[in-house]
């Protein structure tokens, strides 16, 4: 387990709004951790064995705002956040918001005004783990917004776990590293789906293709901290694989699929990114150099340090 029980000196009176799976694995990490909580959710009777563990549960949000110094809301997206605490219900003086629900990085940076408008010191924060990690060393959570704000909450939510921790005073960045990071997911997942398919569509069943698409996830833990470096400095170095290469590649792929009548729409973004850069002259880069031709409009980005 993850965080030392706090002392009574430490202990701090957490309100946890929204008891869905994430917020239910929250409150039992705040409770293991020692924190006097108070939980609310919108539909009542969502608390499960809660309150046997000590939880008190509110009857409404003012009075679950009453019972912490820490107001953790963990609700669905940021209208949600807004339909429960605007306008701010009861005496916010010496608390501290925390939002831990997903969302776009402008929607935590329009939060973070509405408090700021409200006199409501703000954190927003990205969960990046499924529940079983909550209160566990493989949480994965980052906080953006005041520093000083988050030097209030730190050692509260250090009851969520593992690792991350304040990325910056931008309230948005917190948040946007999530949306970067389910770009990645989703893309992934719905190449798995697609290769599924396209396998199928050729007479190869799942079970054969499995062991080797296994292997194929597996490259994007070594290619991931190598591309960051290259991108860093802007130098694209071809002797592994290169981007023509990949250009070629991906003419058989998209040949193929289509042949099936399988939606094109991923593939092709993947081969108008490889061509535009074989056109500019870039083919014998590396295939980092794709992450610099992602834009819609295809202008090629600079260097991402
Ligand atoms: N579950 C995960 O593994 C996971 C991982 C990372 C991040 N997250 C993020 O954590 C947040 C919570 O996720 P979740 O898994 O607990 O389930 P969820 O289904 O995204 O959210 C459920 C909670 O939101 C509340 N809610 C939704 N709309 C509301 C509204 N208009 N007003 C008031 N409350 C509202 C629900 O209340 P009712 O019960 O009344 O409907 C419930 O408390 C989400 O933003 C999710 O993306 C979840």
């Amino acid at each position: 387990m993850t965080t030392s029980t706090p002392t009574s000196a430490t202990a701090t009176p957490v309100s946890l709004l929204g008891l869905g799976p994430m917020g239910r694995a929250l409150a039992t990490a705040f409770l293991d951790a020692g924190h006097p909580l108070t939980v609310w959710n919108r539909t009542p009777g969502r608390t499960g064995t809660l309150s046997r563990r000590g939880a008190a549960v509110a009857d409404g949000v003012e009075e679950a705002v009453r019972g912490g110094r820490v107001i953790v809301a963990c609700l669905r997206d940021y209208a949600a956040v807004r339909a429960v605490l605007d306008p701010p219900p009861g005496d916010w003086t010496g608390r501290v918001l925390v939002n831990l629900g997903s969302g776009e990085p402008a929607q935590a940076r329009s939060l973070a005004r509405w408090a700021d408008g409200h006199g409501i010191r703000y954190l927003d924060g990205a969960i990046l783990s499924p529940t079983p990690a909550i209160g566990t060393p493989s949480a994965a959570v980052l906080y953006s917004g005041k520093a000083e704000v988050y030097e209030v909450v730190r050692n509260v939510v250090a009851a969520i776990g593992g690792t991350g921790g304040y990325v910056g005073a931008d309230p948005g960045r917190a948040v946007a590293h999530e949306v970067a990071l389910l770009d990645l997911f989703a893309t992934s997942v719905n190449g798995l789906a697609h290769a599924f398919a396209l396998a199928g569509a050729e007479g190869i069943a799942p079970g054969e293709l499995a062991p080797y698409a296994a292997g194929i996830g597996g490259l994007l833990t070594e290619m991931a901290p190598r591309w960051a470096e290259q991108l860093a400095a802007g130098r694209f170095p071809g002797e592994r694989s290169t981007v023509a290469s990949a250009a070629t590649a991906l003419s058989h792929l998209v040949g193929t699929a289509a042949g099936h009548g399988l939606d094109l729409g991923a593939l092709a973004s993947a081969k108008r990114a490889a061509d535009r850069l074989v056109t500019a002259g870039h083919g014998d880069d590396g295939l980092a150099r794709l992450a610099t031709v992602q834009h819609a409009d295809g202008a090629e980005q600079g260097r991402q340090a």
